[in-house]
């Protein structure tokens, strides 16, 4: 047995409700905050939660360690719900050429992009992908991450799936973080398959899908539905024909031009709708009716230098708002969360505490983890974040700079 007491932390935002599900409108402001706040933790779960002077003469004599979180913002850790983070290679020749002018679209167009990517993990081994993954889960535990969602989708072949879907598998039992696999083979339309787009749709339902599901390889299947991409109706089949098989759908939805992909999202009922900065007015009631999640990646939008998406508007018509950093090669390489925080303030209009929620229990809601982590509640795993401010609105005003002092992943110090 091994308990850890954290104590007089200046704030303590537990994110804790009796709502179920992901929080709307003004059920996202509701941190409930502890003033000078107290955490035990026993055997990696939460144990109490509440204020110093009630906890600290309870467990500070039997706890083995005690850590004095005074003049510190105290938070569950941050779940990013939207990565592609398994991936071989660096594609920093394509940022400068589109400083120069080129659109991500006219890059991919040409072989590049997403089929540069698909190259260079192809080439690599697993061992190798390994390697380059832990170093990139390692600097999202620094930036206060314990829970990542990582998507395949860099190989294209089945082989290449695999082998991206079995590093993950193997970081989930060797790195700290928890990692949360989606099956994403409709990336893109491999080189290999141009002009047979619908033959490689058929690839995905036929061959692929089936050994996802019956190795559990994944527990989502995610389709980039875009113009030049995916259609609807392609991304619609694939969808469904995973959720046949268990996988519960997600979208890459309306990111470069207004496609139908927040509708889609709502007609499949979808768990999330990823990007969506031209969602069309339509699909953001579509979405709040169906109840989809969705994931907003302002990180994307800054790198790719474009506008972010309508994250108040989504927010006031009653969607629930996540946020992510779409950790990829190509259009976020940020492995930041509170980057990804900060810009949702500042490019989408959220408030502090709304883009705290949507970094911490709302996107836990997006990958179906919320029974688990995303708020500090008794039973939920021991994921904490002590950050060097002392008010929840300080970490997202006081912007572009690292806060974390430590971060315990299910009680355990890890940073
Ligand atoms: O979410 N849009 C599609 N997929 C990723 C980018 C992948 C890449 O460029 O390598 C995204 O932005
Ligand atoms: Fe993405």
């Amino acid at each position: 047995m091994s308990s850890l007491l954290i104590k007089n932390a200046s704030q303590l935002a537990t994110l804790s409700s009796t709502i179920k599900g992901a929080r709307k409108k003004e059920e996202m402001s509701e941190l409930n905050v502890i003033e000078d706040g107290a955490i035990y933790i026993v055997d990696g779960r939460i144990e109490a939660v509440g204020l110093s002077k009630e906890l600290v003469p309870k467990y500070e004599a039997e706890a083995d360690e005690v850590v004095d979180a005074t003049d510190c913002l105290v938070t569950p850790g941050l779940v990013d719900a939207h990565t592609h983070v398994v991936f071989g290679g660096s594609r920093a020749n394509e940022f400068e050429r589109r400083l120069q002018g080129a659109t991500y679209m006219e890059i991919m167009n040409e072989g590049g992009g997403i089929h540069a990517t698909t190259r260079m993990t192809r080439e690599a081994t697993e061992d190798e992908l390994f390697e380059q993954t832990k170093r990139r889960l390692d600097s999202f535990l620094t930036h206060g991450v314990t829970t990542v969602e990582s998507k395949s989708g860099y190989g294209m072949n089945w082989e290449t799936e695999l082998k991206q879907l079995r590093v993950m598998q193997r970081l989930q039992k060797e790195h700290p973080i928890d990692l949360v696999p989606t099956f994403m083979g409709a990336h893109a339309v491999p080189e290999e398959y141009k002009g047979k787009e619908d033959e490689f749709v058929e690839h995905i339902i036929n061959d692929m899908l089936p050994i996802v599901a019956e190795e559990k390889l994944a527990k989502f299947n995610d389709v980039f539905c875009e113009k030049g991409v995916f259609t609807p109706e392609q991304s619609e089949r694939i969808l469904e024909a995973g959720k046949e098989y268990g996988l519960i759908p997600k979208i890459h939805a309306d990111e470069i031009e207004a496609y139908g992909g927040a509708e889609l999202a709502a007609k499949v009922k979808a768990i999330s709708a990823e990007h969506l900065l031209k969602a069309s007015d339509q699909g953001i009631k579509d979405m709040a009716e169906a109840g989809v999640i969705a994931c907003l990646l302002p990180a994307t939008a800054l790198f790719l230098r474009e506008e972010a998406a309508e994250g108040r508007k989504m927010i006031d018509e009653g969607v629930a708002v996540a946020i992510s950093t779409d950790n990829n090669p190509g259009s976020s390489p940020t492995t930041s969360m509170p980057l990804v925080m900060n810009l949702a303030c500042i490019t989408m209009r959220l408030t502090p505490a709304e883009a705290l929620t949507a970094a911490t229990y709302n996107g836990a809601c997006a990958i179906g983890m919320e029974d688990e982590v995303g708020s500090l509640e008794v039973g939920k795993k021991g994921d904490i974040v002590m950050w060097d401010v002392a008010t929840y609105q300080e970490l997202q005003y006081l912007f572009g700079v690292n806060h974390v002092v430590s971060v315990w992943k299910e009680g355990n110090q890890i940073v």
